[in-house]
């Protein structure tokens, strides 16, 4: 990638969201994702070097979005999105139907060889229907990223992708490009800056505000029809800080300790099965239609 390379946007850094996928695969190679062992650095020493590679490696584009994203994930932005977006009065649409409104998302992918966002979903469907998941995990790896839909209401790509971490009380230095936090105006709130912030130890993660993005959104789309295991996988799958790296143990209760092995569980499929073989959608759709209406009304609230 040239030094030279700007960002078509100032806002949206990313050429498509795609990219910040892109980098996660590179910052968690497919062979670090044994769950049996989530959060265990062999070599602290050699982790820390190549944390160091992945930020200094990272495209101009995803760079810039990292910051953006650490400059403006605020306390108070987290709860104005949250007042914003889930009173879920924007639109009524199947599963299906937002699926095809995720589709429409135009970015500078190159439609003959990458995967659309519906092909995306059923890619990470069939991989966990392959290896003989129930039906409500297919169907949750088949609906996890539909919260992206935040960027057709004309969300920036920073406050829709991401990893995901808490606001509200210190940042963990796991959390990649760590030091774009200093910009960040939580940083200066002394409240927010020790280990538990405005939360107590234990308190469960019901209790803590994450950084706002497509999970959370999702998440209370859906929150009434899903078992609590799909509802976790879709909560957090992009709180690397915590299934990857094992941090905000302190805020966590018994309940998100258990729950996060199946957070763990979905992280591969998240993460490592977007090939470049084209799902067939027209020999699928009645598959998956089924499916969805096993768990969902012909309409939801988004
Ligand atoms: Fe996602």
């Amino acid at each position: 990638m040239a030094a030279t390379e700007t960002p078509s946007n100032s806002n949206d850094p990313l050429s498509n969201l795609e990219e910040w996928e892109d980098f996660l695969k590179v910052r968690y190679p497919e062979e670090t994702a044994a769950s049996s062992k989530p959060f265990q650095a062999t070599d602290p020493n050699k982790a820390k070097e190549q944390f160091r590679n992945y930020e200094a490696d990272a495209r101009p584009s995803v760079r810039e979005f990292y910051r953006l994203n650490h400059r403006h994930q605020t306390y108070d932005f987290v709860q104005a999105k949250k007042k914003e977006f889930l009173s879920l009065s924007r639109r009524r649409m199947g599963i299906w139907e937002a699926m095809e409104f995720l589709n429409t998302l135009v970015d500078d992918s190159d439609p003959d060889t990458d995967l659309s966002q519906l092909e995306h979903l059923l890619q990470t469907a069939e991989q966990i229907r392959r290896d003989g998941h129930p039906r409500w995990f297919i169907l949750t790896g088949l609906i996890h990223d539909l919260g992206k839909i935040l960027c057709l209401y004309g969300e920036p790509q920073w406050a829709v992708v991401g990893d995901t971490f808490p606001v509200g009380c210190a940042y963990s230095d796991k959390i990649v490009f760590h030091q774009f936090f200093a910009d960040n105006p939580d940083s200066r709130e002394p409240k927010y800056q020790t280990r538990t912030g405005i939360y107590s130890e234990g308190c469960g993660l019901e209790n803590v505000h994450l950084s706002w993005g497509h999970d959370e959104y999702l998440y209370h789309v859906v929150k009434g029809y899903l078992p609590p295991k799909a509802l976790y996988m879709i909560r957090y799958h992009s709180f690397y800080p915590a299934h990857r790296e094992g941090e905000y143990q302190h805020l966590m209760n018994g309940r998100d300790k258990e729950m996060f092995e199946w957070v763990r569980a979905f992280n591969p499929y998240d993460l490592y099965t977007k090939g470049h073989e084209r799902p067939n959608v027209e020999q699928l759709r009645s598959f998956y239609n089924e499916l969805i209406s096993e768990y969902f009304p012909t309409e939801l609230r988004w």
